[in-house]
């Protein structure tokens, strides 16, 4: 009998594999028997994500999605794919009267700009296999207001809207298109959310959690199972995990 959840025979490309949680699909996602493409900036940080691999498994791609020319040599290397997982991502937190225009435009360019211009490439170039699976990593954020955070949430509202059109565009080549938003999950962008605040107020924010904060694994057991056949009957969700955060 075969098994729904195995990756074996499937190429994923991961975003954001340097670090936290593109980290963790990568590592997930080789035990599970895929062969993954982890692209990134930091080359060191790339190759630790490939040493807690399953190594033969990961193929790395240095890449800054927000440089176009940059973009498009790493789809030319790119082979025919059975799966994407755009992880890469930045927040800045503040209130609105500290922002500015370069501020407004870094945030868009890589939550939500760079995926929309990456899948596109990738269609282009019919780099998608028919029966693959796409998996954004949104947030919680595109769905409440949370202080200070104005423009994280509308770069990953503006990506919740592109999925679901993605999703019905693609569905006629059985291409699933599903997204996760996470709440906190303890990685070095947490941590960098962790700075600004005091200690004394992250344990008030992880009381709000019922489950408390989330690890990495929590998040790239749900993208296993969206990249498998597992999940052949869905597309166009948002799957939340945040430990019970939206409960209250
Ligand atoms: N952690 C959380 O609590 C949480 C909660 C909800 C949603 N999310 C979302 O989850 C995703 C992953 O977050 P994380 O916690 O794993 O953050 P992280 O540890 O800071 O990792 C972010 C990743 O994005 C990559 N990246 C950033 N700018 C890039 C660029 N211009 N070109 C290519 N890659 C770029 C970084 O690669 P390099 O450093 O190599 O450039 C890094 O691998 C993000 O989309 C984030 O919004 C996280």
């Amino acid at each position: 009998m075969s098994e729904p959840f195995d990756l074996s025979g499937k190429t994923i490309l991961v975003t954001g594999a340097s670090s936290g949680l593109g980290r963790q699909i990568c590592i997930t996602a080789s035990r599970m028997g895929a062969n993954i493409i982890a692209t990134g900036r930091n080359k060191d940080k790339l190759a630790e994500t490939a040493g807690m691999s399953i190594k033969e498994k990961v193929e790395m791609i240095i890449c800054d999605l927000n440089d176009s020319e940059n973009m498009l040599d790493m789809v030319k290397k790119l082979p025919g794919l059975n799966g994407v997982v755009y992880s890469a991502g930045i927040v800045k937190f503040m209130p609105l009267k500290f922002a500015n225009k370069k501020i407004i435009n870094d945030v868009f360019q890589i939550n939500c700009i760079a995926p929309i211009i990456l899948i596109s490439e990738l269609l282009k170039k019919r780099l998608i296999f028919n029966n693959s699976s796409i998996v954004f990593i949104n947030s919680i954020m595109s769905k409440i207001a949370v202080l200070g955070n104005g423009i994280y949430s509308a770069s990953k509202s503006a990506l919740s809207g592109f999925a679901k059109v993605l999703a019905l565009e693609l569905s006629s080549q059985k291409i699933r298109v599903n997204s996760i938003s996470p709440g906190m999950v303890r990685t070095p962008m947490a941590d960098q959310t962790a700075k600004i605040l005091s200690e004394d107020a992250i344990k008030e924010d992880e009381k709000k959690y019922p489950l408390g904060y989330g690890e990495p694994e929590d998040i790239s057991n749900t993208v296993i199972f969206l990249l498998s056949d597992a999940s052949k009957w869905m597309t166009g969700s948002d799957v939340i995990i945040d430990g019970g955060y939206l409960i209250q």
